[in-house]
């Protein structure tokens, strides 16, 4: 298998180079590549850029399983859509076997071994929201690298060095940026004037790359070519941890090469649920993604939403409702299960949503009370990715992973070609500080030593009877929770088709602030009328998410691979 699947890599890879991966969606003869829906008998790569879903689907294509292309697809988006993709970022990996078991990675940056829960305060004695999200201190331990080499020397199939060789192609001989991602560094450009190698790697000479040019990063291509040839031991040692290590110590941060060393990702157990008969995988803590989703759905199964359908004022209630419990939770209670013990059992327990379901009064809004935690969370960033991939096998693999902001702490690690994180911003800013700005100070998510910061990723597999359903998943930071309640509910409660589960409007409730955020087109104004009678507080905004999902056909048993509309580089490629 090794010699057949690198003659299809480099043939692959010469072929996005050349035309087939660029911004208009061809198709290979073999894979089927497009921005829209594609089905196929045997295997399917749906994520945020056409080059890394092709990258992976050519890896299943050559007899790779669902994880090597996973690996394979994250690493072409850690050179192909810089704003998330990453290798200096960190995320989450679940994972459904085709005989209906389950496992979860987690490769969630750490902090440092400096770290601790008052390091975001400046020389003023204030605290800093500079320091929290754009410094060097932002930076977490990158985790990505490490997880996704746990995860093939567990469970894959293919040779590591070809599936990082997709990706070395990519940022040594460069690809077609899309208008999109031209209109993405054009408006960061200003902004990366104040971090030389980031502004050097994404501007010709600090012109602007137009859609249609071809992005090379030489720097980030030596740096793959090290991750390709000693594994994890290619970031985490030598060259490379010397080189961000140095980017540290210039700038004022605490990662050092014993941190990188240090480094490590980890298996766990997923957290598991069900939905009217539906099963449920999804990320355990340090994510609250999962624990946070079965708990909603656990409330909403007592309602049947079903009758009053989408975009209906009681549907919408009831699920705000449910979102209101649910982050209420989340910030209570959720943070790195290695340092706090998380009740994660009761969270996701039928009793406990027995329980706060007869707290939810039919067509009258309940208050959120910042009381209850002494603290209010805020809103957050909508720059992550998520991606699906299936295998011929029915191996099913769902992945969020992200830098946190838009091309993270904006620091490219220079000689390197990577950008940092600035996921130290998830963790609360400091002990006891809350305010109306949104910040929350309690102690759970505080930043210590090798803790992982509280994540709200929720990469999510359905099934039923056995068989699999869904590969489901979401950017946008809270938001990403409801976003993925809102699929599972499209698509079990509505009955609605895998475009309309991916495309239909969403909305978002994180308990504080008390504010509903609908999607322009949610509902009528006749319809939010209604709800804003009941006592809900609404706001109108842009889109909420990018799923990127694959469905399997009921009838059929086809892949549906349906990129979200929401996002034009989204591309679905099947084999
Ligand atoms: O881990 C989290 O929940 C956030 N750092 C994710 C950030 C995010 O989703 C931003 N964009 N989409």
């Amino acid at each position: 298998m090794t010699n057949r699947l690198s003659s299809f890599l480099v043939a692959a890879t010469a072929a996005c180079v050349a035309v087939a991966c660029g911004p208009a969606a061809v198709d290979s003869p073999e894979v089927s590549l497009a921005r829209g829906t594609v089905n196929s008998g045997t295997g399917m790569v749906v994520s945020a850029y056409p080059d890394a879903s092709q990258a992976g689907a050519e890896v299943l294509r050559a007899g790779g399983n669902a994880v090597d292309a996973a690996i394979a697809t994250g690493l072409a988006l850690a050179v192909t859509h810089p704003t998330a993709g990453n290798i200096g970022g960190g995320g989450f990996m679940v994972i459904r076997f085709p005989d209906g078991t389950s496992t979860v990675f987690d490769f969630r940056e750490k902090a440092p071994l400096a770290a601790h829960p008052e390091m975001f305060v400046g020389e003023d004695g204030e605290y800093s929201s500079r320091i929290h999200h754009r410094s060097h201190l932002a930076v977490g331990v990158p985790g990505t690298v490490a997880g996704f080499a746990l995860a093939h020397e567990t469970y894959g199939a293919a040779s590591w060095g070809e599936l990082v060789d997709p990706a070395v192609g990519l940022a040594r001989d460069g690809f077609e940026v899309s208008e999109r991602l031209a209109r993405s560094l054009a408006g960061r450009l200003e902004a990366f004037q104040d971090y030389p190698a980031t502004h050097a790697q994404f501007s010709r000479d600090g012109v602007p790359y137009q859609a249609g040019e071809t992005l090379v990063q030489a720097d980030l291509a030596a740096t793959l070519e090290r991750i390709r040839d000693q594994g994890r031991d290619g970031f985490y040692s030598g060259v490379t941890a010397r080189l961000l290590a140095e980017e540290m110590a210039r700038g004022g941060g605490w990662i050092t090469e014993e941190d990188l060393a240090r480094y490590e990702a980890r298996e766990r157990e997923p957290v598991r649920g069900t939905y009217r008969g539906y099963e449920i995988i999804s990320m355990a803590p340090p994510s609250s993604g999962g624990t946070a989703l079965v708990e909603m759905l656990n409330v909403l199964e007592g309602f049947d939403v079903a009758a009053t359908g989408p975009g209906n004022p009681e549907t919408a209630h009831l699920l705000i409702e449910a979102m209101r419990r649910g982050f209420r939770d989340r910030a209570l209670l959720l943070a790195d299960p290695d340092f706090v013990e998380v009740p994660v059992g009761r969270l996701t327990s039928k009793a406990y949503a027995d329980e706060i379901r007869g707290t939810i009064q039919a067509g009258a809004a309940s208050v959120s009370d910042p009381g209850d935690v002494d603290g209010m969370p805020g809103w957050e960033s909508t720059e992550t990715t998520h991606y699906s991939v299936v295998d011929g096998d029915g191996m099913a693999v769902s992945v969020t992973y992200t830098l946190e902001g838009g091309y993270g702490s904006y620091i490219t690690v220079p000689g390197a070609g990577f950008l940092l994180n600035n996921e130290m911003g998830d963790f609360n800013g400091r002990p006891g500080l809350t305010n109306e700005r949104g910040l929350i100070g309690t102690e759970p998510n505080l930043a210590r030593p090798e803790q992982r910061m509280l994540s709200s990723m929720t990469p999510t597999i359905v099934a039923r009877d056995g068989e699999l359903v869904a590969v489901i998943g979401s950017p946008g930071g809270r938001t990403i929770i409801n976003t993925v309640l809102h699929l599972v509910v499209n698509l079990v409660d509505f009955g609605q088709s895998p475009e309309e589960v991916v495309a239909s409007k969403r909305l978002h409730h994180q308990w504080l602030p008390d504010v509903a955020r609908l999607e322009d087109g949610y509902m009528s104004a006749d319809d939010a009328a209604v709800l804003e009678a009941m006592g809900h507080v609404i706001s109108w905004g842009r889109g909420q998410g990018i799923a990127h999902c694959i469905f399997v056909d009921p009838d059929s048993g086809d892949l549906v691979g349906v990129p979200d509309p929401r996002d034009t580089d989204g591309a679905a490629a099947g084999y």
